[in-house]
């Protein structure tokens, strides 16, 4: 039987979504771009909100107090505006590396992304990784390269930098006059007009035409001329032009060129993205491709944060809509737990502050209270029996044993670390042999987190002793005797996950390899 079609008000209403993140390597500008994006979206009025390191204010992005501790931010959170008619979801991304994973799971969430390359920089090592991802997931990329106030790289060897290294095309939507000291703006390419940069001008006109000889020779040296009208030419004649369906299937990729901390260039970015940035179509589940504009609800959660209260010690899981519309009140199916969930009070976040969701359409996101019965990756529905394996499995990589300062903390240790572990923050063993906790991480950053963590939000003072566990495999096998021989075996080598599952531990890649050709039987897996 066919799905049901949404009303026609709905699917106007997803047609004016965008949902979308921001990736970089860390530094390139991606909190500076936010700000200005939500000052574009009047979300904020005054530069500054976001963040500044150096002063170590409130974070409108990070929550926690870590973040604005080391300056780094560790979470994702979501931000909602509108702009030029369209409704954007702008879902935030750690900045540090060490959480690149909770990064994977916010490109599970999008429809499209910006990346941003630091012009004296050029492609660096997270942006190739992260990109990875994204050509993978076939999601559309458009590129800013920003700071062209500072001494950079020349254009063409970026965006030759740009194809090679994330495998992508460049079309050239605006292009950068001069840079450092000398930047003097970008000419758009499309628009046949020239944008200046004030900074480095006394006779600013807005947007100009790039036929208007007489005045750019007013304000350019002859130099600057003879090169603004022979890039010109080049870029024209050489890039191709932009084309949306290489850009929908993530062939191409549109680029801009700025400074986010000047505020210069932000808005191209901004009015090309509203125009080209597809909204929420389908996705794919174990069953069928789900469409955005059917009747029906659907979703799946692709994080969750405990104690955005630490006063509560609540548990938020996101849930990215892909089908249907969310009324609050209504009844959702839990495909994992087989369970009905009530959903009364949907939340949304900007700047630390919850606002309940009266409805919500496919690309948005929505926060539901968890008590730890919901993780990631699992579905809800309006009862089909349906799963999207959207969410990526990383193996941790790290170990340390965590123990406490103080041994009645037992009870208090285990609570926390078991919301933290339902978060995707870090991986819990507990050993078949002792009382030790082994926690596996996959940055290392990830440790001093949980340390602060549960400090701050379980008042649990722990600390770290080393542990010589260098790989974890979970395992499994159908023939039970077979398993039953195995644990016996290996008993010192075994410890249980949190959800009780079995873990083979290894102190060396060859030891490890030696058990799994030993036992040929028994499937030694890097996830669960
Ligand atoms: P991130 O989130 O990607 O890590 O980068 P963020 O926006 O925090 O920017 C990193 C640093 O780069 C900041 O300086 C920021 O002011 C600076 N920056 C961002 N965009 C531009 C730009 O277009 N031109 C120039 N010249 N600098 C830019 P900071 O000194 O590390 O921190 P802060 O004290 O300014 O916050």
């Amino acid at each position: 039987m066919k799905p049901k079609i949404l009303d026609c008000h709905s699917i106007v209403q997803i047609k004016k979504r965008c949902t979308f993140a921001i990736i970089s390597h860390p530094d390139s500008g991606k909190t500076t771009i936010t700000e200005k994006f939500l000052l574009l979206g009047k979300v904020i009025h005054e530069a500054g909100t976001i963040k500044s390191r150096k002063s170590k204010k409130y974070a409108k992005s990070d929550w926690m107090r870590i973040e604005q501790k080391r300056g780094i931010s560790v979470t994702t959170s979501v931000m909602k505006f509108s702009y030029l008619k369209r409704y954007i979801n702008l879902l935030d991304t750690p900045g540090h590396e060490d959480f690149s994973e909770d990064t994977y799971r916010v490109l599970t969430a999008v429809d499209s992304c910006l990346i941003i390359i630091d012009a004296s920089k050029s492609v660096e090592k997270r942006t190739k990784k992260l990109m990875k991802v994204a050509r993978l997931k076939k999601i559309p990329v458009i590129t800013f390269i920003n700071k062209l106030d500072r001494n950079s790289y020349d254009s063409l060897k970026i965006l030759d930098d740009i194809e090679k290294k994330l495998k992508i095309l460049c079309v050239p939507i605006t292009w950068p006059i001069g840079s450092g000291k000398f930047f003097k703006g970008v000419f758009n390419v499309y628009d046949n007009t020239v944008s200046l940069y004030k900074k480095n001008l006394k006779n600013f006109k807005e947007n100009i035409s790039i036929y208007d000889y007489s005045y750019l020779k007013k304000i350019f040296s002859k130099y600057e001329f003879k090169k603004l009208r022979e890039d010109w030419e080049l870029i024209t004649s050489c890039y191709q032009n932009f084309n949306k369906k290489n850009f929908n299937k993530g062939i191409e990729t549109p680029v801009f060129f700025g400074s986010a901390l000047a505020n210069f260039g932000i808005d191209h970015v901004l009015n090309k993205l509203v125009k080209w940035a597809p909204c929420p179509t389908f996705k794919y589940s174990s069953k069928r491709k789900i469409f955005s504009i059917e009747k029906n609800f659907s979703g799946f959660v692709f994080k969750i944060q405990a104690n955005m209260n630490p006063k509560h010690h609540d548990r938020i899981a996101f849930i990215r809509i892909v089908s249907g519309k969310y009324k609050e009140g209504m009844k959702l199916y839990h495909v994992q737990n087989k369970s009905i969930y009530v959903v009364k009070n949907a939340i949304n976040f900007l700047a630390g502050e919850r606002f309940i969701i009266k409805e919500a359409y496919p690309g948005d996101i929505i926060g539901i209270y968890s008590k730890g019965n919901i993780k990631i990756g699992d579905t809800f529905t309006e009862g089909e029996n349906i799963n999207f394996y959207e969410i990526p499995k990383f193996p941790p990589e790290l170990f340390k044993c965590i123990y406490l300062k103080d041994s009645l903390q037992q009870k208090k240790l285990l609570s926390g670390l078991k919301q933290l572990s339902e978060e995707g923050a870090v991986h819990i063993f507990k050993p078949f042999v002792n009382n030790y906790i082994i926690l596996g991480v996959i940055g290392s950053l990830q440790f001093d987190v949980i340390l602060e963590r549960l400090k701050i939000e379980y008042n649990v003072l722990a600390n770290y002793r080393s542990t010589n566990i260098s790989f974890i495999r979970w395992i499994t096998c159908n023939d039970l005797k077979l398993l039953e021989e195995f644990k016996l075996k290996n008993y010192s080598s075994l410890a249980y996950d949190s959800n009780n599952e079995i873990v083979y531990y290894s102190n060396s890649l060859f030891n490890l390899n030696i058990i799994i050709s030993k036992y040929k039987e028994i499937c030694f897996l890097k996830t669960k």
